[in-house]
């Protein structure tokens, strides 16, 4: 679309203002679950003893183990007779084509992993991912949940440290492969966005603004190349937050006009980490210095006029409120998609460029969030379901 392709620049002057919106972060303090069954262990999960062995591991598909390369974790098979996960071959074998079929001749589509080896093996996908997405045996919706998943994952990873290039090189990556997959199949776009948590965190609503942000792009006619600027910009828009006090991101009362002063300084610090890796796109850091900023003039860091928001910066501003809208917080409940984007459309007419959100309107119709049918071990927040 015209109106994006023709502005890549970021203006050269802008002026500090106020804002229009406080986005916190929040844990959850109920851990998910880890009744990771599926697959041939499914029916004989009734028992709370069984339950409570089970927990220790979750169920993986054969299509997510590569042939003929080490997985780095052990792998368990479970027994249905004796009630319990047997060692089925170690991290540092190889898992062979040859294992694959006897195991499918079996009818066994699944193996099991130990709780404790759960990063281990959000990394063994996240460096598996290109291979993964690609792969025409895997469900769609299984592909989706993987992409969500590893997404996630890396972003709390870089919360942790954002300053590490090879943080920044996963990142981009984990963005090109998010790009693919989205552009693979229209189904794994209503895939992504049924699966986005609807508990506000900062590391899955960096995700979910990833996946709003790129739905719109894709639709408005980005290029490959730009939805991956796009992409990157959008995945670590809030990762100024790292230098923000948490007292200040976790409090679920309203902030004082100083927590506000220090809080609203998150653009410009996200940009200036990112700036000095040197691998970011002008239009990426763009998107994370002011996705904050309004058509209406009202917005931070600079109060920029509607022209002189980048056009990403919009999508990045949207996509914020939408999924701030829509997930839990402390202090407020989420609203459904409809109602959200009635509000933004009524209380926010002249913040938001009218073009994405119709266009927004439009991608959202038919998706339900929160419904996707993907794997039980990745179902809910994928920050809870991924911290071991
Ligand atoms: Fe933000």
């Amino acid at each position: 679309m015209d109106r994006v392709l023709s502005d890549g620049h970021l203006p050269g002057q802008w002026l500090p203002q106020g804002d229009h919106e406080q986005m916190k972060n929040s844990k959850n303090p109920n851990p998910h679950p880890e009744h990771a069954l599926a697959g041939q262990g499914n029916q004989d999960k009734q028992t709370g003893r069984i339950l409570a062995r089970t927990q220790q591991y979750f169920a993986i598909s054969l299509q997510n183990l590569r042939i003929d390369a080490i997985t780095g974790f052990d792998l368990y098979i479970w027994m249905p007779r004796s009630e319990k996960h047997v060692l089925y071959r170690k991290g540092d074998l190889v898992f062979s084509e040859d294992q694959k079929a006897r195991l499918q001749r079996s009818k066994v589509a699944n193996l099991y992993v130990a709780a404790q080896d759960r990063n281990q093996y959000t990394r063994y996908l996240e460096g598996n991912l290109t291979e993964i997405i690609h792969n025409p045996d895997l469900p769609k919706e299984e592909g989706s949940d993987i992409v969500y998943a590893c997404a996630s994952r890396l972003v709390e990873e870089i919360f942790e440290d954002p300053e590490s290039d090879e943080n920044m090189l996963r990142a981009q990556a984990m963005v090109h492969n998010t790009v693919d997959h989205l552009l693979y199949d229209q189904e794994n776009l209503t895939n992504m966005l049924s699966l986005m948590s609807d508990d506000y965190e900062l590391y899955t609503h960096s995700v979910n603004v990833c996946v709003i942000g790129l739905a719109l792009g894709q639709t408005l006619g980005l290029s490959t190349p730009e939805l991956r600027e796009l992409g990157t910009g959008l995945l670590m828009h809030d990762i100024g937050k790292v230098q923000i006090d948490r007292r200040i991101l976790d409090k679920p009362e309203p902030l004082t006009d100083e927590e506000m002063q220090i809080y609203r300084t998150h653009p410009e610090r996200g940009a200036a980490i990112l700036k000095q890796s040197h691998r970011l796109a002008h239009s990426s850091l763009a998107v994370i210095l002011q996705h904050h900023e309004t058509c209406a003039g009202t917005g931070y860091p600079y109060g920029l006029e509607a022209s002189e928001i980048h056009q990403y910066a919009k999508i990045a501003g949207l996509a914020n409120i939408f999924d701030g809208l829509t997930t839990d917080k402390p202090a407020r409940r989420a609203c459904a998609s409809f109602p959200a984007l009635r509000n933004i459309r009524r209380e926010m007419p002249t913040d938001i460029d009218a073009v994405f959100l119709r266009q927004l309107i439009r991608i959202l119709a038919g998706v339900k969030r929160g419904e996707s049918k993907s794997l039980p071990p990745w179902k809910g927040s994928a920050k809870r379901k991924l911290a071991a």
